[in-house]
């Protein structure tokens, strides 16, 4: 059976209280798409709120800390998420892996946790513009992949968001075939790693807007999207949601 797709706003550094009325907006919305799966992942602050807005929506943190406690200034574990009322988190955005000095090794501990814990997880993986330049995208992107998968994902709600850095933000996307080739050498990796690869969604994250959310969709391997900016209001993100449920 197929599985349905999954369209997650990303809204990084975005959300206040007066946002909460966008949420209810997209969480009302999303019931129209009963086939597709939709989820905001939201700051950690805001989580609570959002989820006491929106029950029986899905909602997201960014990120996860590895322990199950302790000494961690500043950091969120998967117990608090899941406390504060989140069912999924993101781990290993470029944003962090970048700006955070994110490891593999760490980001594959964050996404364990979070996994063992009870949180679906999204792990985000992609190039550089560099490496995307000199041919070394697939090579590159996979052995992320490798270094950042945990080794048992059991019956766990795993996604990979595959979201080329340059793509980010910057209006420009892959072509539908760079896309086609990365989802279907991730989903490659994911069978050489895990036997079940075929029950783990592989989104694609960058740039995705109403206008090109079809096309995407309609690439093989896609089975969704992580969105940023196009997921802050309800009438730019609904259309992707659409689009999703459009190409089944
Ligand atoms: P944009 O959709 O704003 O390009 O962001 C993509 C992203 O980073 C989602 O995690």
């Amino acid at each position: 059976m197929a599985l349905n797709k999954l369209v997650a706003g990303n809204w990084k550094m975005h959300g206040l209280s007066a946002d909460l009325a966008e949420i209810k907006a997209i969480a009302d919305a999303s019931r129209q798409y009963p086939s597709v799966d939709v989820a905001l992942c939201v700051p950690a602050i805001l989580i609570e709120r959002a989820s006491r807005a929106v029950p029986g929506f899905a909602i997201g943190g960014q990120d996860v800390h590895e322990a199950e406690k302790g000494a961690h200034t500043g950091c969120t574990s998967a117990e608090m998420l899941l406390d504060a009322g989140a069912s999924l988190t993101i781990v290993g955005h470029s944003e962090r892996r970048d700006a955070q000095r994110e490891s593999d090794a760490e980001v594959k501990a964050k996404a364990a946790a979070g996994l063992l814990r009870g949180l679906a997880v999204i792990l985000c993986v992609g190039e550089s513009l560099d490496v995307r330049e000199a041919g070394d995208a697939i090579a590159t992107v996979t052995a992320q992949l490798d270094g950042s998968l945990p080794d048992d994902v059991g019956a766990a709600t795993l996604a990979i968001a595959y979201e080329p850095i340059w793509a980010i933000g910057t209006g420009k996307v892959p072509t539908t075939d760079e896309i086609a080739e990365m989802h279907a050498a991730i989903r490659a990796k994911l069978g050489e790693r895990h036997g079940k690869a075929g029950a783990i969604r592989i989104l694609y994250g960058g740039s995705v807007k109403a206008s090109n959310a079809q096309e995407i969709f309609g690439v093989p391997d896609v089975d969704g999207a992580l969105v940023g900016g196009a997921s802050l209001k309800a009438t730019d993100f609904m259309p992707i949601v659409a689009a999703a449920a459009a190409t089944g």
